[in-house]
């Protein structure tokens, strides 16, 4: 095992991604922040646009407490995924005197679950304990050869191959090994520093077999009504994008179709209908063209900005 665990931090010093900003630094909001972030959203997309944006407008947990929620939603448009940022606007109210160190304090904060949690602690607090997210839970069930497994066994079996000596960075290494080199598909075992004693390379694909993702088709209406450069949107009611704003929903109608096109969300694949509006009866926040991208409005509206002349 001890072997094991000191190839894989040479190979991580060699090959593993150690240029990630929220890895060169101890503020434990920024770690935190870019674990909410990478949850649902690719490395490159956080680490060049969305994490040093939302930094740059919420530098501090504080700063993130005492704004407004709606500019919080603002910055996190296009990220998808928007109860993410009630979370964390939740959580930085609730956690005025920083963020909690232990991994069971942390899970109670809305919006944090097992995995966040003890990345935190072991990133950002620097704590001797296993991490496992789909990266290393993958690698873990090859390694031990695990073709039916518990959560509970795979952070089991990441707590016995934890390299106490060096926690963070053994933590930090398997993750890489996961999303570079033991991929769900074609994995290069043949490049792998574990290979020698990986009990799953003969078949590293029955350990991955999942569940067909199921998608729902749905179909949406919506108006577009503007005046003098301002367009009328409304506080959505429904579950998907609460508390943000989007377009009027109107019923299905024939007269003065602007066109539509196809979104996709979450589980959802959507065909998104426009109809130019001349007025509409409820709540009504105007906002001025230029100012769409910067309001706290979902993808889905900002891509309708094409129909919108
Ligand atoms: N480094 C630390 N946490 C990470 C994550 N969730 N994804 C990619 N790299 C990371």
């Amino acid at each position: 095992m001890k072997k094991m665990q000191n190839t894989l931090l040479k190979w991580y010093e060699i090959f593993g991604r150690h240029e990630l900003p929220w890895r060169n630094t101890n503020d434990i909001y920024h770690i935190y922040l870019s674990e909410i972030m990478l949850q649902q959203t690719q490395v490159n997309r956080v680490r060049d646009e969305y994490y040093p944006q939302f930094l740059e407008k919420f530098p501090t947990l504080k700063a993130l407490a005492d704004a407004p929620l709606d500019e919080v939603l603002a910055s996190w448009s296009g990220l998808g995924y928007y109860s993410r940022a009630r979370n964390l606007h939740k959580t930085a109210i609730l956690s005025k005197d920083g963020l909690p160190d232990c991994p069971k304090a942390l899970e109670k904060l809305p919006g944090i679950g097992q995995y966040t949690a003890s990345a935190i602690c072991s990133f950002g607090y620097h704590q001797n304990i296993p991490v496992v997210d789909t990266n290393i839970a993958r690698v873990m069930k090859r390694y031990f050869a695990l073709e039916t497994s518990t959560n509970d066994l795979i952070w089991k079996k990441a707590d016995e191959f934890l390299n106490h000596k060096d926690s963070r960075d053994h933590n930090l290494a398997l993750m890489d090994l996961g999303s570079l080199i033991c991929l769900p598909k074609n994995p290069k075992c043949d490049i792998c520093p574990l290979q020698e004693v990986c009990l799953g390379k003969d078949e590293p694909e029955i350990y991955t077999k999942t569940k067909k993702k199921e998608y729902e088709n749905l179909e949406l209406f919506y108006g577009v009504l503007i005046q003098n450069n301002q367009i009328a949107l409304t506080p959505s009611t429904g579950k998907m994008y609460k508390k943000m704003l989007e377009l009027p929903i109107v019923d299905p109608i024939d007269e003065n179709f602007l066109g539509s096109f196809k979104h996709s969300y979450t589980k959802y694949r959507l065909t998104v209908n426009l109809y130019k509006l001349d007025s509409f009866d409820g709540d009504i926040v105007w906002t001025h063209l230029d100012k769409l991208d910067t309001s706290p409005v979902s993808s889905l509206t900002k891509k309708a900005k094409k129909f919108f002349n």
